[in-house]
């Protein structure tokens, strides 16, 4: 439907990686977004990350200095969720994939939010069914699953729970036109279209590397030019978080079966804090030049 109005402000709740590149993405579209974490230190973290990108994208000529100022000032953070959700018309939460966690916060959401307000999420693969039915509000529960980075990637996969409205998807989809991405609508099942294949790829590298077929850097190097990935898997598990494949691959487990089960290397290194590129070192070191072998 053409008809659904643009949306005009939007909360995005967890400054982390995803939600610091959706509200950079947001407000490049001219969108008022108010960027919610309960720690201070995270929202200060996406301000500088914002500010390096935007800064990036003046001194590349591809936006004009007093575009970029705009673009930052259409960014609120705040640790008051209140605050963030109260004039908001959609709101897309990105915080660590726990469902209690979710459920927590969109029971928040909701007490606070206007009756009209659109709650996406950006899960990688938990249950919009089982997230919107724990709300008592399934009809506004769609999933808005972003891809890293967000203001380059060009997919939206919008994941229509089971009680998910038909207006909700299409508001959905109004949204993706509105941020000039692609989307797709998939149905709500485990690990979606996206994340089921992306991840049993990047399990299966670390298992090779487990087994000794290679080293991490040819590993990544045989996807990248022999089949013309923009990264290999090993290095796409440091950009996306170790703990967070991690906490996807433990849920498709339990769902899908034995072909999901984490190898013990990655269980293993996010022990160890290896997370990947936020930590600075996952299967590659990662400096200011990019990734180096470790
Ligand atoms: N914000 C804005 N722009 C960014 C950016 C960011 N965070 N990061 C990179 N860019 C821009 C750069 O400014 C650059 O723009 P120009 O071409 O206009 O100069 C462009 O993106 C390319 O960046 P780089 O030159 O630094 O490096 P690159 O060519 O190697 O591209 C990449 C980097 C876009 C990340 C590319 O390597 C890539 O596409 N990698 C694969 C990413 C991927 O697969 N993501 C999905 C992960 S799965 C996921 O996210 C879902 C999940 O549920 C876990």
């Amino acid at each position: 439907m053409s008809d659904v109005r643009e949306v005009w402000s939007v909360a995005v709740l967890g400054a982390g990686t995803m939600g610091m590149g959706i509200a950079q993405l947001c407000a490049t579209r001219g969108i008022t977004t108010r960027l919610f974490d309960v720690q201070s230190a995270q929202l200060e973290r996406a301000d500088a990350s914002i500010k390096k990108q935007l800064a990036r994208a003046v001194e590349k000529g591809r936006m004009s200095e007093g575009d970029s100022k705009e673009v930052h000032g259409r960014i609120t953070r705040t640790e008051n969720l209140e605050e963030a959700v109260s004039d908001a018309e959609l709101v897309i939460e990105a915080v660590p994939e726990q469902m209690d966690l979710k459920v927590e916060l969109f029971r928040s959401v909701i007490a606070s939010a206007s009756e009209n307000t659109l709650l996406g999420s950006n899960t990688s693969s938990l249950s919009l069914t089982e997230l919107g039915k724990r709300l008592g509000q399934p009809e506004r529960v769609v999933g808005l699953h972003f891809f890293n980075p967000p203001p380059v990637m060009p997919l939206l996969e919008i994941v229509r729970g089971l009680a998910t409205s038909e207006a909700s998807v299409e508001r959905a989809l109004a949204f993706a036109r509105q941020l000039e991405k692609e989307p797709i609508v998939v149905n709500d099942y485990p690990g979606f279209a996206s994340s089921r294949l992306g991840v049993a790829l990047g399990a299966e590298a670390i298992r090779m590397l487990e087994s000794g077929v290679a080293s991490a850097v040819d590993i990544d190097r045989a996807m990248e030019l022999g089949y013309r990935h923009p990264m290999g898997p090993l290095k796409l598990t440091d950009l996306v978080g170790l703990d967070v494949r991690l906490a996807i691959l433990d849920h498709l487990h339990r769902e899908l079966g034995e072909q999901f089960r984490p190898p013990a290397l990655l269980r293993q290194m996010v022990r160890a804090g290896r997370t990947g590129k936020k930590a600075g070192i996952g299967f590659y070191r990662w400096t200011e030049e990019g990734p180096v072998p470790v």
